[in-house]
């Protein structure tokens, strides 16, 4: 999971390391978790600056005494711990730069169910995120992001919250959120979908019911991919756009959909 999500932050594609969102004040703040569904164990960092796998940073949270850490605090434990920093140029590209440049003092948000990615960003850039299931059965989920265009500096959405953006419990399943925070948060999103799922109620229709939910309690769109324990796979939005994948047991190549 944590390999994955690299290659994804190292995409510029994805809002998520390299070609991040910028925040207002032109920079770029990246959050990231990932919890082992074995013995529900997290490790999360937000508003980090300077790293450039946060995932790795989350996952080195996770093995250590911690939870969770933000700001100056992740930099400095990114330091005390060896993990790779970089100039924080190396995260903005030009698409990004052109972008804020645009909408400079704009409020950019999200809460207009879905015309907000039509309106505004317009390509499939958004959050990262992935799911596995090892041999034992045992579930891991990670999720990372630059958050908001133009989102005020400290602002931490879903992504990093334990329960919002990302949860794993190898007894129901785990996954991966990916769309507005704000309205995210407020119904506790990836749990809500994880405490769904039984062995009559498969991963696809946990994550569709979730989306259900997110857009009937508090008119939010967005996207889950999900495993249950039963090794069921569920992916979904109701964004205009999001790019997903799985590989399973016998496929000799991914399925992908764009
Ligand atoms: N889902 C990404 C964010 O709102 O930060």
């Amino acid at each position: 999971v944590e390999k994955a999500i690299c290659v994804l932050e190292d995409d510029a594609a994805f809002d998520a390391g390299r070609g991040s969102f910028l925040n207002a004040e032109g920079r770029v703040q990246l959050d990231a978790a990932i919890m082992n569904g074995a013995d529900l164990n997290t490790g999360a960092v937000a508003a980090v600056e300077r790293v450039r796998n946060p995932i790795t940073l989350a996952r080195r949270v996770l093995e250590s005494d911690w939870a969770y850490i933000v700001g100056e605090g992740a930099l400095e434990f990114a330091r005390q711990n060896g993990i790779e920093e970089c100039n924080p140029w190396w995260f903005v590209t030009q698409e990004e730069m052109e972008r804020w440049s645009r909408h400079r003092g704009e409020v950019l948000y999200y809460l207009r169910d879905g015309a907000f990615y039509r309106d505004v960003l317009g390509s499939p850039s958004d959050t990262v995120g992935a799911v596995a299931m090892d041999s034992g059965g045992n579930i891991v989920a990670g999720t990372s992001t630059g958050g908001a265009p133009n989102k005020p500096v400290g602002r931490v959405g879903d992504s990093s919250l334990v329960g919002c953006g990302i949860y794993a419990d190898s007894t129901r399943g785990g996954g991966s959120a990916t769309g507005p925070g704000e309205l995210i948060i407020r119904v506790v999103l990836t749990k809500h979908m994880v405490d769904l799922l039984s062995e009559e109620v498969g991963a696809q229709q946990a994550v569709e019911a979730a989306l259900r939910h997110l857009k009937e309690r508090v008119g939010g769109c967005g996207g889950l991919i999900a495993i249950d324990r039963w090794g069921r796979i569920g992916r979904a939005h109701t964004t205009n756009l999001m790019s997903s994948a799985y590989i399973t047991e016998g496929l000799s190549e991914p399925v992908v959909e764009v």
